[in-house]
């Protein structure tokens, strides 16, 4: 029986993984749950963002079903006890580093984006982003400089196989797809880019059939905008696709639509799998976050973890179903609350 570690973490995180978890428990799929605090919810409840349990947990279980940490009562605790860093923890230590971040609009949400519909219509796109390495993971301080003036850094760095692997999930998935890759970077300024760019183009050998490009970051964030539909996959190192992907979210209507999968490999198990969105303090507790990014997160679980590409279509079109009827969230223009949102995905999956 697989076993899914759930972790919802903070603020909206738990409302809208509920949401996710009511889905997979309605297909019926002989799955076992077991649920573990992370984030500020592990702070409180064992001293540490990553409890010693929870993390076991996730490397125990076939898959990791993530909601959201952050919480701003922690906002000041040394950085190894703040929430960001059970996240940040259970990337590296599971060793999730390709993360796809798929961005579809689904039809009937041309009016929920605050671009011209015109421009979002038919919107079908997937940011790969890199995820253990970059700026997030070099060696970061404090430190005096010469003047004697307080600096901060945090060192940005890759190496040739970690840009291989991630290159290489771009490369798979755009073959899978309209076969164009758009490798993002910053090499006009960037060593670290420069790299990144040149390891690409040796490997698209590999890959005659498939179209690639590279974009510096600046300008990709403007066609994103101009024209989103024109990229079919967006390889980028950890910093640029955790921007460009809220980015891309507001093209497919809202933060709350795009789910998430962490990977460490093409396909396999033990990958985690959440929505690109934060614990939204803003909204927590109020019953008003848009569950669709978690329940597809669900969706994501079941096509890579554990190989069941019909259970995880029949989750996507539950939710294009109930959307299509009209079912909207605050973000999305409605009204429905949290559970209302999972009740109609729900009818469309009976
Ligand atoms: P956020 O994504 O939490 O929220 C940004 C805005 O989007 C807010 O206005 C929020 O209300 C809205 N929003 C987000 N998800 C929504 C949903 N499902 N439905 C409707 N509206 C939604 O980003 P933030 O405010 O910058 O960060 C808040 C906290 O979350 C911080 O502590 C941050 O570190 C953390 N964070 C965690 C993750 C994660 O767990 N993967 C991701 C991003 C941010
Ligand atoms: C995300 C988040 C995280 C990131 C933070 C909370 C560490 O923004 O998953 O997109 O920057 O990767
Ligand atoms: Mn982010």
């Amino acid at each position: 029986m697989p076993l899914i570690a759930v972790l919802p973490g903070d603020g909206i995180g738990p409302e809208v993984t509920t949401q996710a978890r009511r889905v997979l428990e309605a297909l019926d799929l002989g799955l076992q749950f077991e649920e573990a605090p992370v984030g500020g919810a592990g702070y409180l409840a064992a001293g540490r963002p990553l409890p010693p349990d929870t993390l076991a947990l996730a490397k125990r279980a076939n898959a990791v079903l993530f909601g959201a940490i952050g919480d701003p009562r922690f906002e000041a605790l040394d950085r190894h006890l703040r929430p960001e860093a059970a996240l940040l923890g259970i990337r590296r230590e599971l060793g999730l580093f390709a993360n796809i971040r798929p961005a579809s609009l689904f039809p009937g949400l041309e009016d929920a984006s605050p671009l011209k519909p015109e421009v979002v219509a038919n919107l079908d796109i997937v940011i790969v982003r890199e995820l253990t390495g970059d700026v997030y993971f070099g060696e970061k301080g404090r430190r005096t400089n010469v003047e004697g003036l307080r600096q901060g850094f945090d060192v940005m760095t890759y190496n040739e196989a970690e840009v291989e692997r991630i290159a290489k999930v771009g490369f798979e998935m755009a073959k899978r797809r309209k076969k164009k890759l758009c490798s993002v970077d910053k090499a006009n300024v960037l060593e670290t880019s420069q790299l990144w760019r040149d390891v690409v183009n040796e490997m698209s050998t590999d890959y005659p059939e498939i179209e690639l490009t590279h974009m510096y970051v600046d300008n990709a964030a403007m066609q994103l905008v101009r024209r989103p539909t024109a990229f079919d996959v967006i390889v980028t190192g950890n910093l640029f696709g955790d921007i460009l992907s809220d980015q891309a979210s507001m093209c497919a209507g809202s933060i709350g639509m795009l789910p998430s999968a962490s990977l460490r490999a093409w396909s396999g198990d033990n990958g985690m799998y959440e929505p690109i969105h934060g614990s939204a303090p803003d909204i927590a507790g109020q019953g008003k976050a848009n569950p669709c990014a978690a329940i597809l997160s669900a969706a994501l679980l079941l096509r890579h973890s554990l190989s069941d590409e019909a259970s995880a279509q029949r989750i996507e079109k539950a939710v294009g179903a109930a959307l299509a009827k009209g079912a909207r969230t605050a973000d999305l223009g409605g009204s429905l609350s949290t559970t209302e949102m999972g009740d109609a995905v729900l009818r469309e999956l009976a």
